[in-house]
């Protein structure tokens, strides 16, 4: 056997959210009546100008990519409001643009720290290249960052500080004083993870100009609905963002992602339907599940709601099992890290859906 790299031999795997097509083939459903609201993506479906222009474009599918991505970084420039030097695009979404942070930044033996629980892709991505996570405490039933928790994680290994806002699974937004506070006791990169910004009405690209060691990381996947593409993007300073060109893949982003991504991102009109729809959508089901006596739900200011299911006496595992057989996919929480077996995150679906899973869930619980 060949030698395989010790970070490669102790990786735990990566728990997605469960696909259409698993759930299908388990439990022998119709997958037109599959609700599926386990991976924070949009009800709305994709923007019908993005089906159009991959339409358009497939039949140039023999051809290799842009490289430069200029058109696909101004429109993100322009949304965004800032320049084009300070953007940086990724084509395995956002999650690209994380490795591509590994690859820029982590020796190995240098740290990283991540409030818990939060998003479960940085520590699986900066593992490989032999970062050490320190993990910081995002504070439940609160639902805050603890910011001393992250100061007092910082050493002179540390190299990347993670800020989800709002925090996946948690739903709530990290307060801007505390990224400042982070961001002012620090030389190593803060990123904020904003994947998320658009249903919470709230930025923080503003400090790119006056923070060089900040970085904001977005994708397409959400409000975009372009999550099967896989487009990310990253926002930071011209010089740090030139360093990151020099290590990414050159043909990642394939044409058809490209041309998708200038489509949706350029449809106004959509993005405004699916911001309102998801709203609505977050806040009828915030209503809804409080309504349950035996669930507590978190507010949220994203697409999807994290919600306590211990008083059911059922765990995360038996609850979506039971959601599953009827059609119903949420995200079953265990395999965050800093949660244990009691908690669902379910993700804002079309009214008629979320109408179906409050039923659904209600029958369950009982
Ligand atoms: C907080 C957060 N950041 C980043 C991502 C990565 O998004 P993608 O790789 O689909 O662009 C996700 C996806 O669910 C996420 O929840």
């Amino acid at each position: 056997m060949v030698k395989i790299k010790d970070t490669v031999k102790e990786q735990d795997p990566y728990i997605p959210g469960r696909s259409i097509k698993e759930i299908v083939e388990q439990y022998g459903l119709d997958k037109d009546e599959i609700i599926k609201l386990g991976s924070n993506e949009n009800p709305l479906g994709t923007s019908p100008r993005a089906v159009e222009a991959v339409k358009n474009e497939a039949k140039f599918m023999y051809r290799y990519p842009e490289s430069d991505l200029k058109e696909l970084t101004k429109d993100v420039a322009a949304y965004s409001g800032v320049s084009p030097e300070q953007v940086i695009l990724g084509g395995d979404g956002a999650d690209e643009i994380l490795d591509i942070l590994g690859k820029t930044l982590i020796e190995p033996g240098d740290e990283f720290i991540v409030p818990i629980p939060s998003y479960m892709y940085y520590e699986f991505t900066l593992k490989i290249h032999g970062g050490v996570p320190i993990y910081a405490n995002w504070d439940m039933p609160e639902n805050v960052l603890n910011v001393g928790s992250v100061l007092e994680s910082i050493t002179p290994r540390t190299r990347i500080i993670f800020l989800c806002t709002p925090n996946n699974p948690t739903g709530a937004l990290i307060d801007r004083r505390d990224i400042l506070t982070i961001l002012e006791n620090t030389d190593a990169l803060v990123v904020v993870d904003e994947a998320y910004f658009e249903f919470s009405g709230v930025n923080n690209v503003d400090l790119i100009s006056k923070y060089d060691n900040l970085f904001i990381l977005r994708t397409f996947s959400k409000i975009l609905g372009l999550a099967g593409m896989r487009i990310g993007y990253g926002i930071s300073n011209p010089q740090f963002i030139e360093y990151m060109k020099r290590v990414k893949p050159v043909f990642s982003l394939t044409r058809l992602s490209q041309i998708a991504a200038s489509a949706s991102i350029n449809d106004q009109e959509y993005i405004e339907k699916s911001t309102a729809l998801s709203i609505e959508s977050r806040e009828y089901l915030y209503r809804e599940i409080s309504k349950i006596p035996e669930l507590d739900v978190y507010a949220s200011k994203a697409n999807y709601l994290l919600v306590d299911i211990r008083k059911t006496e059922m765990t995360s595992k038996l609850m979506s099992e039971e959601l599953l057989k009827e059609g119903i996919i949420v995200r079953d929480c265990s395999s965050f890290r800093g949660l244990d077996d009691y908690w669902i995150r379910v993700s804002v679906g079309t009214m008629e859906e979320d109408e179906k899973f409050i039923d659904m869930i209600r029958k369950i619980v009982k």
